[in-house]
C-alpha cells in the first residue's frame, strides 16, 4: 500500500524527484533538466512517457504528460500509473507533476487521479512467484499546499485504486485457488472490515431459496456454491437518493461443462469470476466513498465443471423467480447464475440494478478487447452509467436488446432456452437476462468478457484481471439518481 502525504519542500529521505513535463515547443521545462540528454534518449514528453535522469540532490523522473491544452483526468491517471512503474525500486518518492497541470484541470480530480493512478501502477500479482519482486514504493511526497481536501483527494484516489487491485487480485487467483467457499470467505473478511452487512448461503441455503441456475451450473462440480449478499447505506443523517442492487457473475473457473470449451479456449477461464470481484472491489471501497444511496451486493459463486452428475444438454432448470430454462448449451452458464441473483435482487425493489459479466465471446468479437457492451431496459440509467465510464476512463458502448430478438430463444419443452441463434449472441445473452428483471425496476447490463482480463501492460492495467467496472460504478452511485421509469400507458 502507498501512504500519500503533502508537503512544501521535498524531504531529504526522498530517493527521487517526479516532475510533470508538458510537450510542445513554448511548454514550461524546470531548468534542472538536461535537454540534451533527454533528447538523446528519445524522450518527447509524450503523456505517460517516464525517463530517469541524474539530478542535483537525487535521480529525477521525467514524467511526460502530452500538450498542456489536452491534458485530462485520464492523461494523470495514466502518467502517475508509469510514474509508479518506472520508480519501482523506490520506497519514498516526492511528486511535483501537477505543477504542470493548467489550471483548468479541478485540483482534487487532479490529486484523485494521481494516487489513483500510481496506486493502479504499482500493481503486482506474485502470489505463486518463488521469487516475486513487488513494487517497492511505500510513500509518496506531494509537493504543494496540503489541508483536508488534498489530504482527502488523495485518500479517495488511493482507495479507489486499492478496490480495483482488490478485484484485480480475486481474478488473478487461480480457480483451483479461489474456490467459492474462499471467495466468499474473502468477501466477509472484507465486509468484516468495512463494516458491511453479509450473508453467504451455502449449498443447503441455496437449495432452500431455491436458485436453480446457481444448483445447475454447480452441479458438475465437487465445489460446493456459495451466494453472497453484501450491503451499505449511507449513515443515517446523511442524504439518500436511494437504492442500487450490483449484480456480479461469480464463476471461479468456467471450462464450459459438458458443452467443454477447447483447452485454448479455457486457458483464461479463472477470469470468469470478473464482474463478481468488481462488485466486491465496489463494496470494498464504498464506505470510504460513501456515495448518497443504499447498495446491495449480490455475487452467484459456482465454477462449472463436468463431473459425473453435471447438468446435460436438454436438462430443465427452475430459476429461483419459478420460470424454466432448458439448457442446450452448457457453456452459457453465466446466465443461469445471473438470473437467480437477478430475480433475488428484484424482490428488494431497487431503484436500478447492474449486472456485470464476463458473459459472451460474441461481445468481444463485436467490440474487441478494451471495450464492455452496454445495455438493459431503461435510457436514464444506461445514460448514467455510460457518463460515469466516460469520467472514470473505462470504456463501454452501447448495444441493443431488439425485441423480436427474443424469440430465438423459444424453447419447445421450457419457457425459454438459454441459447440464442449463431449471430447477435451479446444481445441474445442480454435479452435472456431481462427475463429475470421485474418490470417496471430500471436493469442495465454489462459484457465484460473483452476488457476484464488482458495480456498486455498498458496505462494503468497490469497484465491479468484488470478490475474493470470497479471505477466506473464507484462514480456511477456517487452520482446516481434514481432513472424515471416510463409507466405502461406512456
Ligand atoms: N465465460 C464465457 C464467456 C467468455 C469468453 C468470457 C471469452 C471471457 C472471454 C461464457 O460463459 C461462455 O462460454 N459463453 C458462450 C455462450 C454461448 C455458448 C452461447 C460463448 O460466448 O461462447
Ligand atoms: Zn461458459
Ligand atoms: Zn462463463
Amino acid at each position: 500500500m502507498i501512504a500519500f502525504r503533502t508537503g512544501r519542500k521535498i524531504p531529504a529521505s526522498a530517493e527521487l524527484h517526479a516532475v510533470g513535463v508538458c510537450s510542445g515547443g513554448d511548454a514550461e521545462r524546470p531548468d534542472e533538466l538536461d535537454w540534451e540528454v533527454l533528447s538523446g534518449r528519445g524522450f518527447e514528453a509524450k503523456p505517460g512517457q517516464v525517463e530517469i535522469v541524474s539530478g542535483p540532490d537525487r535521480p529525477i523522473a521525467v514524467v511526460g504528460l502530452g500538450p498542456a491544452d489536452k491534458i485530462t483526468i485520464a492523461v494523470i491517471r495514466r502518467a502517475a500509473a508509469s510514474l509508479a512503474r518506472s520508480a519501482k525500486r523506490a520506497k519514498r518518492i516526492a511528486v511535483s507533476v501537477l505543477d504542470a497541470v493548467p489550471d483548468s484541470i479541478d485540483r482534487s480530480d487532479a490529486l484523485g487521479a494521481l494516487a489513483e493512478g500510481m496506486t493502479l501502477g504499482a500493481y503486482t500479482y506474485g502470489d505463486f512467484k518463488s521469487e516475486h519482486k513487488p513494487n517497492k514504493l511505500e510513500n509518496v511526497h506531494v509537493i504543494g499546499p496540503g489541508g483536508r481536501a488534498v489530504s482527502e483527494a488523495l485518500e479517495q484516489g488511493r482507495r479507489v485504486g486499492e478496490a480495483v487491485c482488490f478485484a484485480r487480485d480475486l481474478v488473478n487467483e487461480p480457480g483451483g485457488s479461489l474456490t467459492p467457499t474462499r471467495f466468499a470467505e474473502i468477501a466477509e473478511e472484507m465486509a468484516e472490515r468495512e463494516g458491511l452487512e453479509i450473508s453467504v448461503l451455502d449449498l443447503d441455503a441455496i437449495r432452500e431459496a431455491e436458485m436453480g441456475g446457481l444448483l445447475g451450473v454447480n452441479r458438475g462440480s465437487d465445489q460446493p456454491p456459495r451466494f453472497v449478499e453484501v450491503s451499505y447505506a449511507p449513515d443515517a443523517e446523511a442524504e439518500c437518493r436511494g437504492s442500487v442492487a450490483l449484480v456480479g457473475k461469480g464463476l471461479t473457473f468456467d471450462s464450459g461443462g459438458l458443452s467443454i470449451k477447447t483447452g485454448t479456449g479455457m486457458m483464461t477461464m479463472k477470469c470468469d469470476m470478473s464482474g463478481g470481484a468488481a462488485v466486491l472491489g465496489v463494496m470494498s471501497a464504498i464506505a470510504a466513498v460513501a456515495p448518497p444511496v443504499k447498495v446491495t451486493g449480490y455475487v452467484p459463486m459456482t465454477d462449472n465443471m463436468l463431473g459425473g452428475d453435471a447438468t446435460r444438454p436438454g436438462d430443465v432448470l427452475t430459476i429461483a423467480n419459478g420460470k424454466t430454462v432448458e439448457v442446450l448449451n452448457t457453456d452459457a452458464e453465466g446466465r443461469l447464475v445471473l438470473a437467480d441473483a437477478l430475480s433475488v435482487a428484484c424482490r428488494a425493489e431497487p431503484d436500478a440494478i447492474v449486472d456485470l459479466a464476463t458473459l459472451t465471446g460474441a461481445c468481444m468479437v463485436a467490440l474487441g478487447p478494451k471495450m464492455a457492451g452496454l445495455m438493459g431496459n431503461n435510457e436514464g440509467w444506461i445514460d448514467q452509467l455510460a457518463d460515469a465510464a466516460e469520467r472514470t476512463g473505462e470504456r463501454v458502448w452501447r448495444l441493443p436488446l431488439p425485441d423480436d430478438y427474443k424469440a430465438q430463444l423459444d424453447s419447445s419443452v421450457a419457457d425459454m432456452k438459454n441459447i440464442g441463434g449463431a449471430h447477435g449472441g451479446a444481445l441474445t445473452a442480454g435479452l435472456f437476462l431481462s427475463n429475470f428483471v421485474e418490470e417496471g425496476i430500471p436493469w442495465a447490463h454489462l459484457d465484460i468478457a473483452g476488457p476484464a482480463f488482458t495480456d498486455s501492460e498498458e496505462g494503468e492495467t497490469a497484465k491479468g484481471g484488470t478490475g474493470f467496472g470497479v471505477r466506473m460504478l464507484l462514480d456511477a452511485l456517487v452520482n446516481f439518481e434514481p432513472p424515471a421509469v416510463a409507466s405502461e400507458d406512456d
